[in-house]
């Protein structure tokens, strides 16, 4: 109440302040005992409404509030720069979700101010117009902030302008994001295009997040006009009058989670897309998603020029090598600028090769400088170019070379990248070198200081190291020689890790101990030199070569998800082909399910965590990761569980990749998968879809329900199949003969176990367009989606129906030679036979280049 008294006052002073001027005294005498009892009016009716002629300045700290006070409108001061300020709606704490102009900061003279012609204007000291809404002359009568954080402008009847039709980097709770409508931060922007596709743009050029959300709900359907909301539960989705449910786009970390607090998409200045929640009053933010998985992929984050790459902890910007210098020492993200520029040293310049490097490709570059070359023409051919700064051989077995002509790169270094990259400088090419020496050789002779007493310092240490180690730890198998290289290395970043297969063999004391044996070879307990227990998992019959495999642990360790196992690193060595995965300590579902050991017992209540845990999991790799991946082995040997019983899946991308994006064939050589847990069609050797997993998972599913093998056969089911079986139970409407007998004498929830049985029987349909998709079965099981009455399952009898128990978990390869995974598309025809046109111009090109080459 008090602060709404203040904040009026502070309106007719801004009033007074305004007109004062411009209106003969008597008039305005006249007229301030009416205007007070309007105002006064306005505020008894509780609608809160600001009167034209308001104003805010930031001297006065003055400010429009909501009616509960959750959101105020004022000014707040600059995080740039604390002297100047922003005119923005705060949540309750501080924290801003829109800003006039788009976060345009003005001086302390400055004024916001709602006209009475029903224009609103941010005007500089200077008395320069910073931005205004253009609303004048449309018959705005008032202005009111609402408590979902909308402020608008109306007339007599109807809202006539608002801030959640012009939004700046923030998405709110309650706001609609519609196509048309775009976040801007810096030079990126975020918009929703017609096909409902959300996509991330940098420069309004260079597209580097393009994602449709095709499940089966969008799937054959034109979008009338899609829009985004964030759900107060934390679930991004897309809805559209032709759409029957919403499709979920993200689910934030905190899902679900309630308190006093609000959730908001915001466009980051990094150029992401997050999800936040900040907790009522306290202006501190959480970051609970993030659109682009890897910070490195967003294009331009380290500038012209800059390398982006990964330190223990975050990513960080460096220039590609000695040629070059930061912009601007004390911000690396500005990036980077060449010592002598190539127009300086005409008919000198060379390539310099950055290994494990990649610049960016995103359209519309790649569709115009892209050909099929090996390495060394790739670099030649951007040598003789002209306009050419720099090309990137892509070396992950495509043959592609992109060319760069823009005058604007953005690189990316990781140890798991397969590219080599060759930017164009003034000879010589020098060094790579670590950023932080690139400042220090700034100035030549205190370089040369700095580097004696740096390597005077590090030799001392290292010797009294050296010398403690050899006085206390040269007996103990704990600390190897190797722990000093291992102290730096925290492993907590999102690139993985390459180990050498000797630290494996003594992390793991030379495979030991044994944790299990997979499809794709055995794993082994481990314990890294900074302590951090992991699983080692030993490869076998891998036949990629070394450019592939990197490739695929690329893909693997970019996929983050709280239901997936985390790859932490892999080795790669001559023969030798492990990763290294995050160690689980509850070890995997099947030893609850299945064992007789009755400490290791799970409520249903978990169960039923697990098996949504897993589903979430497992819909993350088909439908939100940016390469999307068929797991091809789900059974409960692959869900293990954390030390809270958080479900997380292991072993997904080692079976083939699934690129959508990419249209080439890839025949499948063998796949593998477990008896039991095969859906039919890699019998029937048809095409195998993520909808083989969903197949999987039902089955996964029914065993965490009965805590039996889904194929055991016995006396207790009439000698058939346990799956089979069951449905004839539920058919008979005896859901508890269904149940495991273990659960009991225990409380469970009766509702969502025949829920989960009735998910179970629609994932092993036979035919996988019956089968719904993984981010359904989660909406299913959530109770977010009606289950309708599942028909039969039909029992596929292909051979391998009869299975005994002894061969549980022996996996069988199955040779679907011609299968390939997606039908071909008849646009991937013409782009093969484009490409290899291009390719023939190209070889003549390089032919010549390289004649060229040796004359001169
Ligand atoms: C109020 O604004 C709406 C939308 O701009 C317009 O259609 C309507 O005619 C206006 N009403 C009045 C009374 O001006
Ligand atoms: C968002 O769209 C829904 C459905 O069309 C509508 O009911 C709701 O009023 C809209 N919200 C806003 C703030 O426009
Ligand atoms: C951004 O785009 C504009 C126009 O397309 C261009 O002039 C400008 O140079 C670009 N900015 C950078 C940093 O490349
Ligand atoms: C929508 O996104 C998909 C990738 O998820 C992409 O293949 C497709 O080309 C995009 N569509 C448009 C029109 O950008
Ligand atoms: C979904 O995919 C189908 C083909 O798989 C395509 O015809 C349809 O246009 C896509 N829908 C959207 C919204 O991208
Ligand atoms: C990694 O980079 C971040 C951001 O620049 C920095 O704060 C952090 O100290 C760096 N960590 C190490 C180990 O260098
Ligand atoms: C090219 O650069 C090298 C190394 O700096 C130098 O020795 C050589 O003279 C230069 N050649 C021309 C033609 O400038």
């Amino acid at each position: 109440m008090r602060s709404d008294g203040e904040s009026l006052s502070g309106q007719k002073m801004g009033l007074c302040d305004r007109k004062a001027p411009s209106l003969p005294s008597p008039v305005l005498l006249f007229l301030s005992p009416l205007l007070l009892l309007l105002l006064g009016s306005l505020w008894l009716a509780g609608a809160a409404d600001i009167p034209l002629g308001s104003a805010l300045s930031p001297l006065n700290s003055s400010s429009w509030s909501s009616p509960s006070g959750t959101y105020s409108l004022g000014f707040v001061s600059d995080p740039q720069n604390t002297s100047l300020y922003l005119a923005a709606i705060t949540y309750s704490g501080g924290v801003p979700v829109w800003t006039a102009g788009g976060g345009a900061s003005v001086d302390s003279a400055a004024s916001f101010q709602l006209r009475s012609d029903g224009n609103l204007r941010l005007v500089d000291g200077s008395g320069t117009v910073v931005w205004e809404s253009g609303t004048a002359g449309k018959g705005v009568s008032a202005a009111s902030l609402l408590d979902t954080g909308e402020f608008e402008l109306k007339n007599s009847t109807a809202v006539v302008w608002d801030t959640f039709a012009h939004p700046t980097d923030t998405i709110l709770q309650s706001q609609n994001f519609t196509v048309g409508q775009t976040l801007h931060s810096g030079d990126y922007s975020f918009s929703l295009l017609a096909n409902g596709n959300l996509t991330l743009t940098w420069n309004d050029s260079i597209v580097y997040f393009n994602k449709g959300f095709n499940s089966t709900f969008t799937a054959n359907k034109t979008l009338a006009s899609p829009f985004l909301t964030l759900q107060s539960n934390g679930i991004i989705s897309l809805s559209d009058a032709s759409l029957s449910t919403a499709v979920v786009i993200s689910y934030s970390s905190d899902y679900g989670e309630s308190g006093d607090m609000i959730r908001f998409v915001k466009l980051d200045s990094d150029g992401n897309l997050r999800t936040y929640s900040a907790v009522r009053g306290s202006g501190i933010t959480n970051e609970r998603w993030s659109a682009v998985a890897d910070q490195c992929e967003v294009f331009g984050w380290c500038g012209n020029m800059g390398i982006c790459s990964y330190n223990d902890t975050s990513p960080v910007c460096g220039c590609p090598s000695e040629n070059f210098n930061f912009v601007d020492p004390n911000d690396h993200r500005k990036g980077c600028k060449r010592r002598t520029e190539i127009q300086n040293c005409p008919g000198n310049s060379t390539m310099l090769t950055l290994d494990n490097t990649k610049f960016l490709t995103y359209p519309p570059e790649i569709s115009t400088e892209q050909f099929f070359v090996g390495i060394t023409a790739c670099r030649l051919n951007c040598l003789s170019g002209v306009s050419c700064v720099a090309s990137t051989a892509l070396a992950d077995g495509s043959g592609f070379c992109y060319l760069k002509v823009s005058n604007f790169v953005s690189g990316y270094e990781s140890a798991a990248l397969p590219s080599t990259s060759f930017v164009k400088v003034c000879a010589p090419a020098l060094p790579n070198s670590p950023s932080t020496l690139d400042e220090v050789h700034s100035s030549k002779l205190k370089g040369w200081v700095v580097a004696v007493l740096i390597f005077g310092t590090l030799l001392g240490m290292i010797l009294f190291e050296w010398g403690l180690w050899w006085c206390f730890c040269r007996n103990s198998t704990k600390y190897g020689p190797l722990s000093a290289h291992y102290a730096l290395l925290e492993y907590a970043s999102g690139a993985p890790v390459q180990f050498s297969y000797r630290e494996l063999q003594k992390s793991t004391k030379r495979f030991k101990e044994k944790l299990g044996e997979g499809g794709f070879g055995a794993v082994y307990k481990g314990v890294l030199a900074n302590r951090t227990m992991v699983a080692v998992k030993q490869l076998e019959g891998i036949e990629q070569g070394e450019k592939q495999f990197r490739m695929e642990v690329a893909t693997i360790s970019s996929t983050h998800h709280l239901n997936l196992v985390r790859l932490i690193g892999f080795c790669s060595e001559g023969r030798h082909r492990l990763l290294v995965y995050e160690f689980m300590k509850n070890g995997s579902l099947d030893s609850f399910l299945f064992s007789g050991d009755s400490s290791r017992k799970l409520t249903w209540a978990t169960r039923f965590s697990v098996a949504v845990g897993t589903a979430r999991g497992i819909t993350y790799l088909h439908e939100e990761c940016r390469d999307c991946i068929v797991h091809c082995d789900i059974k409960p040997e692959n869900i293990l569980l954390d030390e809270n019983y958080n479900a997380k899946v292991s072993d997904f991308g080692l079976a083939k990749l699934v690129n959508p994006k990419d249209h080439r064939q890839r025949t499948l050589t063998s796949v593998r998968g477990t008896r039991g847990y095969l859906a039919p069609e890699w019998l029937a050797n048809l095409p195998i879809t993520s909808k083989s997993d969903v197949y999987s998972y039902g089955m996964v599913l029914l065993e965490i329900v009965s805590g039996r093998r889904n194929f055991d056969v016995s006396d207790d089911t009439d000698r058939k199949k346990f799956s089979v079986w069951a449905y004839e139970e539920f058919e008979k409407g005896n859901i508890r003969s269904i149940m495991d007998k273990r659960l009991a004498e225990q409380d469970v929830d009766m509702e969502q176990l025949e829920r989960a049985v009735l998910v179970s029987f629609w994932c092993i349909q036979e035919q996988p367009s019956q089968r719904p998709s993984m981010g359904k079965v989660v909406q299913m099981l959530e109770g977010v989606l009606d289950v309708e009455r599942p028909p039969a399952p039909k029992v596929m009898d292909v051979g391998l129906a009869v299975v005994t128990s002894s061969s549980v978990s022996t996996s069988v390869a199955v040779f679907a030679t011609s299968a390939s995974i997606q039908p071909l598309s008849s646009s991937s025809q013409s782009n093969t036979n484009s490409s290899s046109i291009s390719r023939r111009n190209v070889e003549k090109q390089t032919s010549s280049l390289l004649s060229k080459d040796l004359s001169s």
